[in-house]
């Protein structure tokens, strides 16, 4: 049986006869012995391995043993006289399974940048940074599953190849088997659609919504977790090709369940990873940035702050700064007022409610004043729009009214309107970028290194 290192970090006693394997971080050689610092990504310490020059081939193996070998050790657990570990493995055996080439390895021993490190996609998960963001988005993950299946929640799973724009924002990728050479050559005019693999365009989700409004109409409370797609062109440290979204869809609630439940939720997930990666957090707090921890007891310990949209226009008007993007009721806030909001002025996690309607998607429920949807964004310091969600429209003839003003295909959302025909209830959900929680919990500046193989537009790599 081989241990984790974790747990022989934490659990381990002298004496106890372990076996462990993963790769090398790094060698020191003394006269009469050598060190070695072992990881198998279960931690962020290393567990440090002693061998002997009694070991057989002593010193050709230990010239092997470079950064970055693959190994199993046998040994015995003995105390430890460095600091900061209880206990370190004293080798009787050791196997190697693959040499690493120390000259040309590109992980060597001193900090790399991320930008690098995102061009060794494949080799970077064994580096400190790494590792703990994947170990901090999997307790995330975790997390997710574990509140909503404790509150009752189903988890179902929405399809990733779909028909229809959720959010009409026309970012779609099309999902097509069409031989396009084919179609270059007979000099067609035109795309012919329902030749394709499904009949009809498809594409790419970008959100599971609508899927989950019809599980929440069987079945009250449903969450869907799984891969969105945008072929949005922006290429910032906030944005992906490829995200995953965490989308719960409770019948029977309004606006303002829906404002609790995500409370509720980004209280539990950050008290969860909080006790479950207690080291990996510290790391970030030492590493990254110095605000990981306070913002997690924050988030943890205070109210968020509850504003309508045009309170927020209010106060941005007030406000002594100047933005690139002016202000003024109707606008859809960017992310620099957003920012304004969450970091300068709230210091806090700020939920804004009430958007107008001509800058939200058409199912949002219309407000009494004709003019704003029950809508609700959580803004959060140094990320921005972290969750967006709304109160769904449930009355048929003011959703066929906004469809026929936003001249959306009618025909293509039948299975939607007729939930309203049928047994409609009032209903909310919201929608959690993923890798926006991992970078808020953790202080990655960049997106792209919160996700083990992130797309962006011109990059598919790995
Ligand atoms: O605000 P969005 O577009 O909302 C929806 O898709 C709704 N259908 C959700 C719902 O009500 N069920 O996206 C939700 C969240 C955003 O708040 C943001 O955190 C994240 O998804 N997001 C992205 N994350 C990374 N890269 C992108 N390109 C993202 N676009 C949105
Ligand atoms: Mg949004």
């Amino acid at each position: 049986m081989t241990n984790r290192i974790i747990n022989i970090l934490r659990q381990g006693k002298p004496e106890q006869k372990i076996k462990i394997q993963g790769w090398i971080r790094t060698k020191r050689e003394l006269k009469e012995f050598a060190f070695i610092e072992v990881n198998d990504g279960s931690s962020l310490a290393n567990l440090q391995v002693v061998l002997n020059q009694d070991l057989p081939d002593y010193q050709t193996m230990v010239k092997r043993l470079n950064t970055g070998v693959s190994l199993a050790v046998e040994g015995e657990l003995v105390e430890s006289p460095a600091k900061g570990q209880k206990v370190e493995l004293k080798a009787d055996k050791v196997e190697i399974f693959g040499d690493c080439d120390a000259e040309t390895y590109p992980l060597q021993k001193k900090r790399h940048s991320f930008e690098f490190l995102r061009s060794i996609g494949h080799l970077r998960g064994r580096t400190n940074t790494i590792g703990a963001v994947m170990r901090v988005r999997n307790a995330c993950a975790n997390a997710i599953h574990q509140f909503f299946q404790n509150k009752g929640f189903l988890w179902v799973h929405t399809p990733i190849i779909t028909a229809s724009d959720c959010e009409g924002a026309g970012e779609l990728f099309t999902v097509s088997n069409l031989n396009f050479e084919q179609i270059l050559q007979a000099k067609k005019e035109k795309i012919d659609y329902s030749e394709d693999f499904f009949g009809r365009q498809a594409y790419l989700t970008v959100s599971g919504q609508l899927e989950a409004e019809i599980m929440a109409m069987a079945f009250e409370n449903v969450y869907t977790f799984g891969p969105t797609f945008r072929a949005e062109n922006s290429n910032t440290s906030r944005h992906l090709a490829e995200f995953w979204m965490v989308e719960p869809e409770m019948a029977f609630c309004d606006l303002e369940g829906d404002q609790n439940l995500a409370e509720e939720f980004l209280k539990y997930v950050f008290n969860f990873v909080l006790n479950s990666c207690p080291e990996d957090l510290e790391f970030f707090n030492q590493r990254i940035n110095q605000n990981v921890l306070s913002n997690a007891d924050n988030i943890i310990n205070n109210e968020f702050a509850r504003i309508t949209y045009t309170e927020a226009i209010n106060l941005l008007e007030k406000c002594d700064r100047t933005f690139e993007f002016p202000v003024e009721w109707g606008i859809d806030l960017q992310s620099e007022h957003e920012r304004y909001l969450a970091e300068q002025l709230f210091k806090k996690p700020v939920i804004v409610t009430n958007y107008p309607k001509d800058i939200k998607a058409f199912y949002m429920r219309l407000n009494d004043d004709q003019k704003t949807v029950s809508a609700m964004d959580i803004l959060a310091p140094n990320i921005g729009e972290i969750i967006g969600g709304s109160q769904r429209e449930e009355r048929l003839d003011v959703l066929e009214s906004r469809i026929a003003d936003l001249e959306i295909d009618r025909d293509s959302l039948w299975w939607y309107l007729d939930l309203r025909r049928y047994g409609s209830v009032p209903h909310a959900g919201f929608g959690l970028g993923f890798e926006r929680l991992v970078q808020f919990m953790t202080g990655m500046e960049n997106i792209r290194d919160v996700i083990p193989f992130p797309r962006t537009p011109m990059n598919a790599e790995f």
